[in-house]
């Protein structure tokens, strides 16, 4: 029996390529209204006017009517601080891999949102069930009844980039995580156009578990002179069929997220396997984060 999702209005914190994509599919595919938070003004002006690009492309190609892009846009509202979503149904938190900065988010969720609010994570690889901990107010057993509501509707909601495009949604359940919370979660990325596989909470879930040491291994093969940049994407892209090469994904990606989440999986498995290479290391030290600043294993201009 399929589930109602019952989102109202979502709340999307972060406008960076995530959490814009997010926003974007909500308000045109689950025609939700959303509220958008980032702490960066600029960040939010990018944002929307991608989102202006992508609606009008749609249209330009025959995809969706004008009117149709007009509500989707319509339904985009943005917030400036996080209390203006204290109504919203459901929150996304869409902001940089750092275990400090989300379990602050979510500790600030479960003072500033309703208490049956769904809180939802699109961290890449970082435990959800240590997130789900943070959304117990201090004061509050998390074993109590109240304790175990609070982190109870804590949920990963992994979405891929780029989200207009990519098919797929992980969900990861949290040890906390009540079933009603995984149900909805799941209805609400299917209204958003995708099919959903499940995870359970280990470093870097299914996907980045097996993605980030085969960039990895590629940034090691390059590292190494075992090939050049371009024949080691070529291999990829024209021996395997992959639309990008892996250190072009790592690029798309961006490094210091690659590392970011390289980083949870060798801490959390302590397994050698997963130790990033000395080159990604020293590409982030330089500041050099991909595509989204101009420069990672590729020079970027547009
Ligand atoms: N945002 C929105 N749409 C985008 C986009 C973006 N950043 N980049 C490309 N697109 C759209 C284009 O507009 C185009 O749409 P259209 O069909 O309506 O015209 C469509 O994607 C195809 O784009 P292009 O024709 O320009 O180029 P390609 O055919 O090369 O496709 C690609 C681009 C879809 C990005 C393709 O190269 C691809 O699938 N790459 C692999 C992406 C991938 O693996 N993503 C997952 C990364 S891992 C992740 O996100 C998880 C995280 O935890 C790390």
């Amino acid at each position: 029996m399929s589930v109602a999702h019952g989102i109202r209005t979502l709340g999307v914190l972060g406008a960076g390529q995530m959490g814009l994509g997010i926003a974007f599919v909500s308000a045109l595919r689950a025609k939700v209204p959303v509220l958008l938070h980032d702490r960066s003004a600029d960040q939010v002006t990018k944002g929307l006017a991608l989102m202006d690009k992508l609606l009008a492309k749609d249209v330009a190609k025959g995809r969706i009517t004008s009117d149709l892009a007009k509500d989707a846009r319509d339904r985009v509202t943005v917030v400036n601080e996080l209390r203006g979503m204290r109504d919203v149904d459901m929150v996304v938190e869409a902001v940089s891999e750092s275990l400090p900065l989300k379990q602050s988010i979510f500790a600030s969720f479960a003072k500033e949102l309703r208490p049956d609010a769904i809180l939802a994570s699109n961290t890449s690889s970082i435990s959800i069930t240590k997130i789900a901990a943070a959304a117990v107010p201090a004061d509050v057993s998390a074993a109590s009844d109240a304790g175990k509501a609070s982190a109870g509707r804590v949920v990963g909601l992994h979405f891929f980039n780029p989200v207009p495009v990519m098919k797929l949604v992980e969900l990861i359940s949290a040890l906390q995580t009540t079933p009603e919370t995984l149900d909805r979660a799941r209805a609400f990325a299917v209204a958003c156009g995708k099919e959903v596989t499940t995870s359970k909470d280990v470093p870097g879930f299914v996907s980045n578990a097996l993605l980030m040491p085969f960039i990895n291994e590629a940034i090691m093969c390059l590292e190494k002179g075992t090939a050049t940049r371009d024949d080691i994407d070529t291999t990829l892209k024209l021996g395997m069929n992959h639309p990008m090469g892996p250190l072009q994904l790592a690029d798309f990606i961006g490094l210091d997220t690659c590392l970011a989440i390289q980083q949870t999986l060798y801490e959390g498995t302590r397994d050698s396997k997963y130790r990033p290479s000395v080159l990604l290391e020293r590409m982030v030290d330089a500041q050099w984060y991909g595509r989204k600043n101009g420069k990672g294993f590729y020079e970027y201009t547009d």
